[in-house]
């Protein structure tokens, strides 16, 4: 088997465990937790649950973003980002983007502790926050699947 295939399965099997995992999160964990608690509550709830699938979401877009960079450099296909076409090439490297500052810099730095404080003073508020930044992630994640998955066998989706 070669390196690009090997690399490809990575890929796929890393994007399928962290995009699932935000679906799982958005439509289960947190309307699950919103029924179940109180407002108060349910900021340090959903925290403590999400903590674990941060550590492994921190893994597997790591592994994601490696092997996209193999493979876009075994392609050698840096010119798709100077194309419109290849929309999708770009949704992946700012979805990764996005995911990376968030699990690395953003949230571990300062929009942890800023949620946490929030969700004291206004806690509904802080939590529908929450719920909708999952949301938006979730929907920008399933498109930029959706164009990889049609764009990587020359198929545009958003061609008309
Ligand atoms: C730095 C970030 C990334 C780079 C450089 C990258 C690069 C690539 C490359 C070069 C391919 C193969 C395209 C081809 O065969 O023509 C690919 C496939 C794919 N990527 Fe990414 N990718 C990145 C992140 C992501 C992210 C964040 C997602 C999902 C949210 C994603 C989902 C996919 C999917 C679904 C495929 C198609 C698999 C298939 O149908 O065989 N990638 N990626």
């Amino acid at each position: 088997m070669s390196g690009f295939v090997i690399a490809r399965i990575l890929h796929v099997l890393a994007v399928v465990l962290w995009i699932g995992g935000v679906g799982m999160v958005t439509t289960i964990l947190l309307p699950a937790i919103r029924k179940s608690y109180p407002a108060a509550q349910r900021f340090a709830m959903f925290h403590t649950l999400e903590a674990r699938f941060a550590r492994q979401a921190r893994i597997t877009t790591a592994i994601a973003g490696l092997t996209g960079f193999y493979m876009t450099w075994r392609l050698d296909a840096w010119d798709r980002f100077r194309s419109a076409d290849f929309w999708w090439m770009h949704a992946m490297a700012l979805t990764w983007v996005l995911f990376t500052a968030m699990l690395f810099v953003i949230e571990p730095l300062f929009l942890e502790r800023l949620l946490a404080r929030r969700a004291t003073s206004a806690p509904e508020a802080t939590y529908r926050l929450v719920e909708w930044l999952h949301r938006l992630l979730l929907v920008v994640s399933l498109l930029t699947v959706a164009g990889a998955v049609a764009g990587s066998i020359g198929v545009n989706l958003f061609s008309w």
